[in-house]
């Protein structure tokens, strides 16, 4: 099952973020794929912002960080994967962990090690679209797992 939004603005992405929280289940996997500068980040604002209270502004990129978790016990963790390099890295952060708690799991730049997940894994990807040339708009579509692996 696939759901469809358009995001013209950086607080429509949030609001974005805030719709799919609603359809995600408390426990899932999420794959955000999107180039550099997509939204995956301004997105995982909106789902963090929507599932654990806090305000959008206190979400930030865990590019350096790889792991920020949000919640009091954890109810989203988000994750970046742009920098790491090797399943043995991405094995180092003990992830399967994450994925056995009732909790969201957002990985930006996921699909390079997904293999390694042994999870069904909902897939959210953001691209542009040719709505005008004034704003910048992405569309966001939203895939649940295949029932077979589900
Ligand atoms: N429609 C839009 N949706 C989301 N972000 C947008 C949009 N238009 C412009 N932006 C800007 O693009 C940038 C997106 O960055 P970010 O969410 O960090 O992307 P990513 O995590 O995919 O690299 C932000 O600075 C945001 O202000
Ligand atoms: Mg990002």
């Amino acid at each position: 099952m696939t759901h469809t939004f358009d995001a013209r603005t950086e607080d429509e992405m949030i609001e974005v973020g805030r719709q799919l929280a609603r359809l995600l289940p408390a426990r899932a996997a999420v794959i955000l794929t999107g180039d550099l500068g997509a939204g995956k980040t301004t997105l995982s604002k909106g789902i963090t912002a929507e599932r654990t209270g806090l305000d959008p502004d206190e979400v930030s990129s865990p590019t350096f960080s790889l792991i920020h978790e949000y919640g009091d016990p954890p109810q989203v963790y988000h994750i970046d994967l742009y920098r790491l390099e090797t399943d043995a890295e991405v094995w180092g952060l003990g992830l399967e962990e994450l994925f056995d708690r009732k909790a969201l799991v957002l990985i930006e730049w996921g699909e390079r090690f997904e293999k390694l997940y042994g999870v069904p894994l909902w897939r959210v990807k953001i691209s542009a679209t040719p709505l005008s040339p004034h704003t910048s708009p992405r569309r966001v579509t939203c895939t649940s797992p295949a029932p077979s692996s589900a």
